[in-house]
């Protein structure tokens, strides 16, 4: 399937058509910086001008960074607040005129890791973190995905994220040692919690493996292999698993759509059933 893929981040928001059978970009990457904060409407224009570079008519998917329940915003730490509380889902399908499928962009850039990059084939306890304006989560085990904001656990009387992110080594001229070091700390605490048996590291931090040498997790720790492709190819992959679930639950229902493809048997997601 082909989707639109659109990656919105503290100072960008970039987009790409995706084949989503291969996780492939099918034709370079758009980008809009964005380095003054913009509101809604503005970023909805901005998704919108993406949409038209690419003449595009099908299905969207798009990586917000916040927690999103159903098509709704719930929190918005490093872009504007007015996004709290906004249905993203008909703001942003409204701007483009096109079915809008909306993830966290950490748990978007997890997916295209999982599906096609560091954690293909591999099942057990993956924690991915995504180092950049903010620090981005997600979990996966057995197929399941589950997104969590764990750049905002305490650390030093603050959110992690502000001791950790990417950004913050930028802002404070941080050494690789003092940033790797800090890293170490953080992710000590969450192997504590969580035993992850994989630790994949994202975002704009992932291409400089400086700093792998000072956090000497437990955990097998790698760099994403999408680099900055992954929330544009993970998003596209969200809105094509959204329509998948969400057609298969239809069906279950007795309200399946007429025209299409039968969804596959196990698309009625059970608790069980794999979505990676
Ligand atoms: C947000 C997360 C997001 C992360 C990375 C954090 O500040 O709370 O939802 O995934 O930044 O973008």
């Amino acid at each position: 399937m082909k989707v639109l893929g659109i990656d919105i981040g503290g100072s960008a928001i970039k987009g790409a058509p995706v084949d989503t059978s291969t996780g492939r970009l099918l034709s370079d990457r758009f980008k809009i910086e964005t380095p003054l904060l913009l509101s809604p409407s503005e970023m909805a224009d901005a998704a919108g001008m993406i949409a038209a570079h690419f003449r595009w008519r099908g299905p969207v998917g798009m990586g917000f960074p916040g927690v999103i329940h159903g098509g709704t915003i719930l929190t918005s730490a490093n872009l504007d607040k007015k996004f709290i509380g906004c249905d993203a889902i008909k703001l942003f399908g409204k701007a483009m005129g096109l079915a809008v499928a909306l993830a966290n962009a950490a748990a978007a850039a997890g997916l295209a890791e999982m599906r096609f990059g560091a954690g293909r084939n591999f099942s057990g306890k993956v924690l991915m973190l995504t180092l950049g304006t903010g620090v981005g989560s997600v979990l996966f085990f057995r197929g399941c995905l589950f997104p969590c904001e764990l750049g905002h656990l305490q650390m030093d009387g603050k959110d992690a994220e502000r001791r950790v992110a990417a950004s913050v080594k930028h802002r404070k001229d941080l050494s690789w040692k003092e940033w790797g070091t800090r890293l170490g700390r953080y992710i000590e605490t969450l192997e504590n919690v969580l035993w992850p048996e994989l630790i994949i590291i994202g975002g704009i931090s992932a291409k400089h493996g400086k700093f792998f040498k000072y956090v000497k997790p437990r955990a097998r720790m790698v760099p994403a292999e999408f680099l900055n492709e992954a929330g544009v190819v993970g998003a596209a992959l969200w809105a094509e698993r959204e329509r998948r679930t969400s057609r298969g639950r239809a069906q279950a229902a007795g309200r399946g759509p007429r025209n299409g493809p039968a969804p596959r048997p196990s698309s009625g997601t059970p608790a069980h059933q794999s979505l990676v």
